[in-house]
């Protein structure tokens, strides 16, 4: 495994590979690895011949810059995880080895998709996001890239920025990996107390009991119920019921709709996002 800070030297990397006929799996991070982010890796590595690994805190995907200067930078430790998984790691010097010359940003349409739930509680984040995927598919130019589905949001605007920017880019989904007690596994619950920890299992134990029991009360009833249980333990920002495929509220569960249940709150002064999706029957 390599580790490379410089873009063209990693492009010619790459395109040695390429010319070999060898298929170039991508997984985008920014670092403080776990679970989550290796469950992608194996992935990649079980669907192409060479994978690279990005890590880089993007600073225009933060609105607030204290969680830019807060984010943890364990470069040493996040090889070391990716020892014998990963072949390439990608860490920038400079923010110009990503974005050039400019920083400025390219606005993209997304359908709306951008506007709702986290777009709404963090604006500019995905505007800053789509613009350094963009840059990072630019460079490392894969056949596949590996996202989490636990920032589902984020997953459907990679896809739709590879449409607007004719990436020839498969863009795959990766299911969520929890910790034993159902907390989604981030690198946010470092932060935690260990009972904070602990409690925060609810916010998965209250999405499952809707999945349960949907078919037992409205909407409107569920998330009643869902919050009740959550309220006390976590500050809720949202917690909303939403088509999977537009991101459109719902009302009413339809069979046949595919549902997409977000949440997002704070413990302990960290923000965590869950969520979960189910097809109505
Ligand atoms: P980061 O938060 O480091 O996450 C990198 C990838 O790991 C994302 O695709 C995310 O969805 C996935 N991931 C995180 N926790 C996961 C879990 N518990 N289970 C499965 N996948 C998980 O997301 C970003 O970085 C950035 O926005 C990035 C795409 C790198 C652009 O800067």
């Amino acid at each position: 495994m390599e580790i490379l800070h410089i873009s063209n030297e990693l492009k010619a990397r790459i395109l040695l590979e390429k010319q070999a006929g060898r298929s170039i799996g991508f997984v985008p991070t920014m670092g403080a690895l776990h679970k989550g982010h290796l469950s992608l890796v194996k992935k990649a590595k079980k669907a192409c011949d060479v994978v690279v690994v990005s890590i880089y805190v993007n600073p225009t995907q933060f609105n607030v810059k204290e969680d830019l200067d807060k984010y943890p930078r364990t470069l040493k430790e996040d090889a070391k995880k990716l020892t014998g998984f990963a072949d390439l790691i990608f860490n920038p010097k400079t923010n110009e080895e990503v974005y050039g010359d400019s920083m400025e940003l390219k606005e993209y349409d997304f359908d709306g998709l951008d506007q709702p739930l986290e777009g709404s509680f963090r604006p500019g984040h995905f505007k800053g996001m789509a613009n350094v995927v963009s840059k990072l598919f630019s460079i490392v130019q894969p056949d596949k890239a590996f996202f989490g589905l636990k920032d589902y949001q984020q997953f459907l605007l990679v896809k739709k920025m590879v449409e607007i920017d004719n990436h020839p880019v498969d863009v795959i989904g990766c299911s969520i990996i929890r910790e034993s007690h159902g907390l989604a596994m981030s690198s946010r619950n470092e932060r935690l107390t260990p009972k904070g920890r602990e409690a925060a299992g609810i916010i998965f134990y209250a999405l499952n009991f809707v999945r349960k029991f949907y078919s037992n009360y409205s909407v409107e009833e569920l998330q009643t119920r869902a919050l009740f249980l959550i309220d006390g333990i976590l500050d809720v920002e949202y917690l909303e019921f939403r088509n999977a495929d537009t991101l459109e509220e719902i009302t009413e569960l339809k069979k046949g709709v595919h549902v997409f249940l977000s949440f997002a709150g704070y413990i302990d002064e960290v923000r965590l996002i869950d969520n979960i999706r189910f097809e109505v029957e």
